[in-house]
C-alpha cells in the first residue's frame, strides 16, 4: 500500500517537471513517506528525520515533507518537535502534493487554508491530516510514476472498518472506501495500454469491496469485470480478510483464467481465544474450513498468511495452537511479527502483555517451522514446468532474468531480456529457500 502510494507521489512531482534526485544532497524536496504498523517502522522514521536537520542547516531552502500514517497521526506534534519540517500531509491527502508543489512547495496562499478540514499553514509551514475520509481524494485519478513496467498496483479500496485490536490502520487510513469499478477499469485500460501485463488490486480488505456503493457489484462481480480487459494477463489481489471470503469469490477464482493460484490469507494465531481478543470475528476451525474449501476449488492453490505472536494474553498453550496452524495448513509462506503495541489500539488496554523476550523465542519458532515448511514445498516443485511471468533482469545476478509463477513463487532463469512482459515456461531445476531456479523448457 505504501509503495504504490509512493508511487503516486512521484507521480505527481513528475507531471509538475519534477524529476527524481538519487542524491539526497542534491534535492530540493524530500518526502519521506511514513509506515506506522508497527513501532519498527515508526522509529526507523525518527531516526532518518533527526538525519535530515543537519542537510536543512547546510541549505534553509531544502524544503521537507513527511507523509503517510505516521504523518496522519502525529502532524502536530512533528511540527512542534521538528520545527524543519515544512508540510506534513495523510495518506487519505496526497492530493495536497499538487497544490503545495504548485505553490512552490511552502506558499500555500491563505485562501486555500481551511483549519475546519485540518489544513493548517503557520509561517509557510503546512499540515493537512485530519482528513480520515476525504471524500475526493478515492474518487480523484492521480498520476502514478510506476516501479517496473510489467506488474502495476491498482489500489481498488481506502481504510479499513474492522478495527483488529492491535491494528492501527483504521485510525490512519480512515474509513472503508471503494473506487467506482469504472474508475478502476479505466485504470486497467490504461494500463494495458502502457504494456502492462499482471495487476494486483489493492485493498485492506479486498472481499468487502463495494460495500458502500449503489451499485451491489461485490468483489467477484469487480473481478468478472476486470477479467474483460483485454492485455491485462493476470491478476492478484491482496488483503483478503478470512471472515469475508465467500464461497462465490472462490467459485470465481476457479472460473476465471487470469486469476492467480495464489491467496494471502492473514491468519494472526491459532488459538480461538487470541483472534477473539485480536477481534478477528472468526475461529481456526472456521479458517480452517475455508482453506479446505480453497484447496478443494483450487489445488495447486498457494496460501500465504501473516502471523503475530506475543499478543496479550497469548500463554505457552495458545502460541503451540499457532505452530500446530502452520503444520495444518503448510502455507507457502508467511509474514512473521512480534506484536507492537500502537497508539488509538484496544489492544493497548488488555492485561497480560508479553515480554520481548518471550516474543522473540516465539517468532525465532514460528520463522524456523515455516522456513521448513517453505522449503519442502519448493523442493516438490523441481522437475516441474510452470509458467513464468518475466519482471526483468534478476538482482543478484545479472545474468539471469528474474518473473513469478501464478502462484507467486519467484523464478530466476537463463534468459534475454526480450522474455520481459512475457509469459514463458521454466523447468525448475533446483528449489532454494525464497525462489527457484530453471531453465526455459
Ligand atoms: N503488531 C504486530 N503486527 C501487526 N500487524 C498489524 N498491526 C500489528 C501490530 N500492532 C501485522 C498483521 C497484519 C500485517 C499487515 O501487519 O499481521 O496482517
Ligand atoms: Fe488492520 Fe484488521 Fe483492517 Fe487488516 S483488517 S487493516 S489488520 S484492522
Amino acid at each position: 500500500m505504501n509503495v504504490h502510494d509512493s508511487e503516486k507521489m512521484s507521480g505527481i512531482f513528475s507531471e509538475s517537471g519534477c524529476s527524481q534526485s538519487n542524491d539526497i544532497n542534491n534535492a530540493d524536496v524530500i518526502v519521506l513517506n511514513t509506515c506506522s504498523i508497527r513501532d519498527k517502522a515508526e522509529q526507523k522514521f525518527y531516526s532518518k528525520l533527526g538525519r535530515l536537520r543537519k542537510i536543512k542547516e547546510n541549505r534553509p531552502e531544502l524544503k521537507i515533507a513527511v507523509a503517510g500514517c505516521i504523518a496522519q497521526q502525529k502532524g502536530d506534534t512533528l511540527f512542534k518537535n521538528f520545527p524543519y519540517v515544512d508540510f506534513v500531509f495523510g495518506p487519505n491527502n496526497i492530493d495536497n502534493l499538487q497544490n503545495w508543489i504548485k505553490n512552490g512547495a511552502g506558499n500555500l496562499p491563505a485562501d486555500k487554508q481551511d483549519l475546519e478540514s485540518g489544513v493548517r499553514s503557520t509561517n509557510n509551514r503546512h499540515r493537512t491530516t485530519a482528513v480520515n475520509d476525504n471524500p475526493d481524494y478515492h474518487n480523484k485519478l492521480l498520476p502514478v510514476k510506476r516501479e517496473g513496467q510489467v506488474r502495476a498496483w491498482v489500489s481498488i479500496m481506502y481504510g479499513c472498518d474492522n478495527f483488529c485490536a492491535y491494528c492501527v490502520v483504521p485510525y490512519t487510513r480512515g474509513r472503508e472506501r471503494s473506487r467506482s469499478i469504472m474508475d478502476i477499469r479505466h485504470e486497467l485500460i490504461g494500463l494495458a495500454n502502457e504494456g502492462f501485463k499482471e495487476v494486483t488490486l489493492l485493498g485492506q480488505n479486498v472481499n468487502s469491496y463495494g460495500k458502500k456503493l449503489t451499485d451491489d457489484i461485490g468483489f467477484p462481480g469487480l473481478l468478472k469485470a476486470l477479467h474483460e480487459v483485454n492485455g491485462i494477463e493476470r491478476i492478484r489481489f491482496v488483503t483478503s480478510h478470512p471472515k469475508d471470503l465467500s464461497e462465490k469469490l472462490i467459485e470465481t477464482m476457479k472460473e476465471l483464467p487470469k486469476l492467480c493460484n495464489h491467496i494471502h490469507l492473514p491468519l494472526q494465531a491459532g488459538s480461538d481465544k487470541v483472534l477473539s481478543l485480536m477481534n478477528r470475528r472468526y475461529t481456526y476451525g472456521e479458517y480452517k474450513e475455508k482453506v479446505n474449501m480453497l484447496k478443494q476449488a483450487i489445488p495447486e492453490i498457494a496460501i500465504t498468511t501473516d502471523i503475530i505472536v506475543g499478543f496479550p494474553g497469548e500463554d505457552d498453550g495458545d502460541f503451540k495452537m499457532t505452530l500446530n496452524a502452520l503444520k495444518e495448513i503448510q502455507y507457502d509462506g508467511i509474514f512473521a511479527f512480534k506484536y507492537s503495541k500502537r497508539p488509538d489500539t484496544k489492544a493497548l488496554d488488555l492485561p497480560d502483555h508479553i515480554s520481548e523476550d518471550i516474543k522473540s523465542v516465539r517468532l525465532d519458532k514460528v520463522l524456523k517451522l515455516q522456513e521448513e515448511i517453505t522449503f519442502d514445498k519448493n523442493k516438490k516443485l523441481e522437475g516441474k514446468v510452470l509458467e513464468v511471468l518475466v519482471e526483468g533482469v534478476s538482482e543478484s545476478n545479472k545474468s539471469r532474468m528474474t518473473g513469478r509463477t501464478g502462484n507467486n513463487k519467484i523464478v530466476n532463469f537463463c534468459g534475454d531480456k526480450d522474455d520481459i512482459g512475457q509469459l514463458v515456461s521454466v523447468r525448475i531445476l533446483k528449489a532454494r529457500q525464497h525462489s527457484l531456479y530453471g531453465e526455459k523448457a
